[in-house]
């Protein structure tokens, strides 16, 4: 069978999406499948990428990115047998090469968010991951909170802030605010690796942050500061029917010259540390596994998710986030949860392939 992996986009984690595909690329059985890189430039352009590696890697501090080589490609519904094609435009003849299974490897919006799942299911094509509802509902923090809060998980306070809302009554939206107390996280509802959030520790500097994020996203997501610990689980969907299976958790551990697990602190400096499995009392590691497979239902999720929780000083465990696609960089928790839990890159990647296939 063939699978195209489809990596880059026009999310601000174009790059991390870059990184991701390079590990992948290397980890795929190629006796068991016939790879199709599709990138896709910063500007939304597709084209066929390079089956290397190698140019996919953080290399002396400078991040990856999709060329724009000119080899345009067009996913077309297959005109013949349904399904995908992938066309290289130009081509005369045209060649067609029909895909089985695609692997889209996007993190943030136009890849994670449902749209190029939409795509998908359109052409009728098979592929890894959440459908288009989970994907949209995780990808929007605000949404994803208010989902999880209904299955009756325990969320951290916080507030949206719509861009009507801000335009026309700040004052009333700094109010809400506030009752939230100091620190609180400032994000773009929708984006991914920490890109866009500042932690704010003087309403002073509110203001500030919240325009940070809407250069972003218009929906902004303020989230009151955790004491506590940060841990993450993978979900993976369970073979043949069965159950999905939490992996073992991991912890991240900011070293202290980061104010919070940054972009540069998860990807360039490595100023983060995973201990993997995280050092808890199996209570609490159980608990955590179960809420994680309980927010993978809650919104729907198929395939592979990381969610995201805080261990809060007084005990609560609560769940911070959902990612329908996890990063696969060598610093992504997601590889190194399934490894730790006996199942090392390669046959996990195997797996995801399978499990969308079948
Ligand atoms: N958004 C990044 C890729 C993650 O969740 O790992
Ligand atoms: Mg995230």
């Amino acid at each position: 069978p063939r699978v195209a992996v489809v990596f880059g986009g026009r999310s601000s984690e174009h790059a991390v999406s870059c990184v991701s595909a390079g590990c992948v690329l290397r980890a795929i059985d190629r006796h068991a499948w016939d790879v199709v890189p599709v990138g896709i430039t910063r500007e939304g352009r597709w084209a066929l990428a390079a089956d290397d590696p190698e140019r996919l890697q953080i290399s002396g501090g400078q991040l990856p990115e999709v060329p724009d080589t000119g080899a345009a490609v067009v996913l077309a519904p297959d005109p013949t047998s349904g399904g995908l094609v992938v066309q290289e435009q130009g081509d005369v003849p045209a060649v067609l090469r029909s895909v089985d299974v695609v692997l889209p490897l996007l993190h943030g919006p136009f890849g994670e968010d449902g749209t190029l799942q939409g795509l998908l299911e359109l052409a009728d094509v098979r592929y890894v991951g959440s459908g288009v509802f989970a994907s949209a509902a995780a990808m929007d923090k605000g949404h994803m909170k208010a989902l999880l809060a209904a299955a009756g998980l325990a969320t951290g306070a916080y507030v949206v802030i719509s861009p009507r809302a801000w335009e026309h009554d700040p004052a009333a939206e700094r109010a809400k605010v506030r009752a939230l107390g100091l620190p609180v996280f400032v994000k773009p509802c929708r984006a991914g690796s920490s890109v866009g959030i500042t932690k704010v520790t003087s309403w002073d500097a509110l203001d500030a942050a919240v325009e940070e994020a809407r250069r972003h996203d218009p929906r902004v997501i303020v989230e009151a500061g955790i004491v506590g610990r940060e841990l993450e689980c993978g979900v993976l969907e369970g073979e043949d029917g069965g159950p999905a299976e939490a992996s073992v958790v991991a912890e991240v551990r900011v070293d202290s010259e980061h104010d919070f697990y940054d972009f540069v602190a998860k990807y360039v400096d490595g100023g983060a540390t995973l201990d993997v499995p995280a050092d808890l009392p199996a209570d609490v590691s159980d608990e955590v596994r179960r809420l994680a497979v309980q927010a993978f239902e809650a919104l729907g999720c198929e395939g592979l998710a990381r969610v995201d929780f805080f261990l809060a000083d007084d005990g609560r465990v609560l769940v911070n986030e959902v990612n329908t696609m996890p990063g696969f960089t060598p610093a992504s928790a997601f590889p190194q949860v399934w490894a730790a839990t006996g199942l090392d890159y390669p046959a996990l990647v195997a797996r995801l392939l399978r499990t969308a296939a079948a």
